[in-house]
């Protein structure tokens, strides 16, 4: 059965590419959710990708992902430093959960050193654009074993 892996956004990202493009850049989130279809279709994903501006509503798809899903790929937004809630969530997912941050937070406002998703990801790549999603799946066919690229190597 194919992989379903969660690619979770939180608030503000629905504005990707239009809000404060110096920092977060041009790209839109239609356009990351382009990158991660074709990744996941090349690793044999069947890619969930979501985002809303609401705590909630993230929180029950962290739920839906207890039940059905392989893997968690969340970038929290600012949920990420305010919210024991997600973590909690998280914590309740027995699948590898990682944390993507577009820009990196540990250069930027010390509010943004936080994370209370840390606590639970098994990885976090941050500073390295939206190519981070990309960057996240790719991990995520490792840790699953499922990588067909890798099919036939010897390795
Ligand atoms: C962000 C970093 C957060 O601090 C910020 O609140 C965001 C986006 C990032 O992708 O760099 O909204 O998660």
């Amino acid at each position: 059965m194919t992989s379903k892996v969660f690619v979770l956004n939180g608030p503000n990202l629905n504005l990707l590419g239009k809000r404060q493009p110096e920092i977060y850049g041009r790209e839109t989130l239609s356009d990351v959710e382009t990158s991660c279809r074709a990744e996941g279709a090349r690793r044999g994903f069947d890619i969930r990708f979501h985002q809303s501006n609401s705590e909630g509503q993230l929180i029950d798809w962290i739920h839906e992902a207890r039940d059905v899903g392989a893997a968690i790929i969340i970038n929290p937004a600012a949920f990420t430093h305010t919210s024991i809630a997600i973590l909690d969530a998280l914590n309740a997912f027995d699948g590898p959960v990682l944390e993507v941050h577009i820009t990196n937070v540990h250069k930027r406002e010390s509010f943004r050193h936080r994370s209370y998703v840390s606590l639970r990801a098994d990885g976090v790549i941050a500073g390295f654009g939206t190519q981070g999603y990309v960057l996240a799946l790719q991990r995520i066919a490792d840790v699953l074993g499922l990588s067909t690229l890798r099919e036939g190597s010897a390795a």
